[in-house]
């Protein structure tokens, strides 16, 4: 098979990419604009691999995505590129919308009019909106997004249904809980909390840190995305969690704890705006119709994440200067510190 990925070059994607690159037949084909988040670093293990093919380019250049999928020709797409982070998403939410609804829609077309025979979506646990406990989100839920990334990520999700249902595009859309792991550019909760504990710095945690999130580790993520690309049934949805939620300030704790560094580094900021108190999702339909299971437990998974930080700080180091240190004053400099008992 010949497989479009879009977004290879950013945390997931490279992942995806680096593992069907190891462990399958097929032909890569990624295309990525590079954004700030993507990072050709991340695939210099596929680099030189005749299977593989570097294109850079924007999912919204109509002529440029439609060339490439008549040249191609690929059995199949697998979506990831998108505006990632909520943070980014409520500072400047143009971008975002941009490239998760009308770039997704761009690919869609693209893939209807050349007859592709499988669409992917990646979608979020974060279009389901925050769930009171012991509620647990099932692919039949109500879509409830907050933020302008949630809302961008469930339009883009409803397009790609709409493309099914109208058009009959073979499409599947995975919707994953947060995902952790090597790669992972540091604007995100873990790895953030990573650099900044292994470089002395404060934590910063938004609110009182009592927000859940379901961790996922990113090879289970990749897995659950090629179990539904090669099994999924045409037109369904599956979500794919790690089946590990935990309050925010526990994960940072744990970080602490595992880099050795003391809980007086923790500070508590001002809370982000609409921040959704929690997300949890069932994936017991893809581990009934694939037999996927998320293999790695977190403490584990975070050591490992760890580990991979403190043995690659030239690529912290290199994603951290320059428009990080801008960012960095934009999101956290305007927050106050707040003090909660610990
Ligand atoms: P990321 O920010 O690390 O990478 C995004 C990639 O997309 C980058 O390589 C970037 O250069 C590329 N990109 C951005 N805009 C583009 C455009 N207009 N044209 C072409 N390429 C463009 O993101 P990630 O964390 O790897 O997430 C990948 C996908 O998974 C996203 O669709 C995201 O919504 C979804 N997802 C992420 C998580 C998570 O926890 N990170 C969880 C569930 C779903
Ligand atoms: P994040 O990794 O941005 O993922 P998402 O918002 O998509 O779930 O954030 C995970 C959680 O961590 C979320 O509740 C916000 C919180 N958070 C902090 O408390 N401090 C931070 O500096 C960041 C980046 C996140």
């Amino acid at each position: 098979m010949t497989i479009l990925v879009t977004g290879g070059a950013g945390f997931i994607g490279s992942g995806f990419v680096r593992l069907l690159i190891a462990e399958s037949a097929d032909r890569v084909v990624n295309l990525d604009k590079l954004t700030y988040a993507g990072n050709l670093e991340s695939l210099a293990s596929v680099d030189a691999n005749p299977r593989y093919r570097f294109v850079r380019g924007d999912i919204c250049d109509h002529a440029l995505v439609d060339a490439l999928v008549a040249e191609e020709r690929p059995d199949a797409i697998v979506h990831f590129a998108a505006e990632s982070h909520v943070d980014r998403s409520i500072l400047s939410p143009e971008p975002v919308v941009e490239t998760n609804v009308r770039g997704t829609f761009v690919l869609l077309e693209a893939a209807r009019r050349r007859g592709v025979a499988r669409f992917l979506h990646v979608s979020t646990d974060e279009v389901y909106g925050s769930l009171a406990a012991p509620l647990e989100a099932t692919e039949e839920f109500p879509l409830n997004p907050s933020s302008p990334y949630s809302a961008s990520k469930a339009g883009s999700d409803l397009l790609a249904r709409a493309y099914f249902t109208t058009y009959r595009l073979p499409v599947v859309i995975t919707r994953a809980s947060n995902n952790y792991g090597p790669y992972q550019f540091p604007e995100k909760l873990i790895p953030l909390m990573i650099a900044n504990a292994l470089d002395n710095q404060p934590l910063p945690v938004y609110g009182d840190g009592q927000q859940v999130r379901d961790w996922l580790y990113v090879e289970d993520h990749c897995r659950g995305i090629l179990a539904a690309l090669r099994k999924g049934r045409d037109g369904e949805i599956y979500n794919i969690g790690g089946n590990r939620s935990l309050p925010n300030l526990n994960v940072v704790r744990k970080v602490l704890a595992a880099t050795g560094k003391p809980e007086s580094l923790i500070q508590f900021v001002t809370d982000r705006p609409g921040h959704d108190r929690r997300y949890a999702l069932s994936s017991e339909k893809l581990m009934r119709e694939t037999g996927w299971r998320p293999a790695m437990d977190f403490e584990t998974g975070l050591a490992s994440t760890i580990d991979w930080y403190r043995a690659n700080s030239a690529w912290v180091a290199r994603v951290r200067s320059g428009e990080y240190r801008a960012y960095y004053e934009r999101n956290y400099g305007g927050r106050a510190v707040v003090s909660y008992e610990l």
